[in-house]
């Protein structure tokens, strides 16, 4: 049995890939083969992503699109005539800060909407447009994006979490709908990542919070984007396709860590 993660003839729409852990997945896509679509709300940093992945030999366009616009969604993809492999990425972890939110009965509806809009509704929007095809072809992958926070919660995130944790049980109903189709459905739970929106974070090395986060990973460092993308492309290759309706953590070995 070869063990190849070969990608290629599929096609991969990575959402919120201008940046951070989904440009780190769309290299990872293209490293593997696939033809990979960078989705941003930002058109100029997915035209950047594409950019580079093109300058390395790989095979990518741009399309950008608001994942919590449904009609702009669905538009997208039936422009592109339909993606073998959706990764469910854009999310605003970040949008407010390491800070967060704040506490839950100090926040106001107003405070929790963005948060489950990209979080949950962009996953719902997303699946719902691109399932169809997926289902007539015999063959889909989707793989969300989620947060260790789902399963262990995080003060001053709440709504965050709560989007979080929608967007797994999504994860699973989907699963369980779909799977008579060859179409597998899985989340990636992540920890604390490098990325750009969490710069201010980890950029200082005597950062309080960020020295007691290292503590409680077993691996002592923050997880990168190309952590993210090893697992992302292995579920979305030949080699997954019993691997359906889970959530895998990919953060570190907190739970062992001492
Ligand atoms: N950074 C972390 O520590 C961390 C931890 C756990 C989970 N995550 C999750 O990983 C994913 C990526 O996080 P990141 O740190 O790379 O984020 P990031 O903020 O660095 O990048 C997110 C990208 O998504 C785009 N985006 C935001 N809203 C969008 C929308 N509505 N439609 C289309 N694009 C949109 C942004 O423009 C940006 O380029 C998110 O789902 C986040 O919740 C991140």
């Amino acid at each position: 049995m070869a063990y190849e993660l070969d990608l290629k003839d599929r096609r991969a729409l990575i959402t919120g890939a201008g940046q951070g852990v989904g440009r780190g997945i769309a290299h990872g896509f293209a490293a593997a083969g696939a033809e990979v679509i960078v989705n941003d709300l930002r058109t100029e940093r997915a035209q950047e992503v594409v950019d580079e992945i093109r300058d390395a030999g790989g095979a990518a366009t741009a399309s950008a699109f608001d994942v919590t616009d449904y009609a702009a969604v669905t538009a997208a993809v039936e422009a592109l005539g339909g993606v073998d492999i959706l990764i469910n990425n854009a999310g605003n972890a970040g949008v407010q800060g390491f800070a967060g939110l704040g506490r839950f009965v100090e926040t106001t509806p107003a405070d929790w909407e963005p948060f489950l809009r990209v979080n949950l509704y962009g996953v719902l929007h997303c699946a719902h447009a691109v399932l169809p095809g997926m289902i007539a072809k015999g063959w889909g992958r989707i793989v969300t994006i989620s947060s260790d926070s789902a399963r262990t919660g995080e003060a001053n995130m709440a709504a965050y979490a709560a989007a979080k944790a929608g967007a797994a049980g999504l994860t699973r109903s989907l699963a369980v709908e779909t799977g008579r189709y060859g179409i597998t459905v899985n989340t990636i739970a992540l920890g604390t990542m490098r990325t750009e929106a969490t710069e201010g974070l980890w950029s200082d090395p005597e950062n309080p919070m960020a020295k007691s986060l290292l503590k409680r990973y077993a691996v002592r460092r923050p997880g990168l984007p190309e952590d993210a993308a090893a697992l992302a492309v292995f579920l979305a290759g030949p080699q997954a396709s019993w691997i359906t309706g889970q959530t895998y953590p990919v953060n570190g070995g907190i739970s062992f860590a001492q």
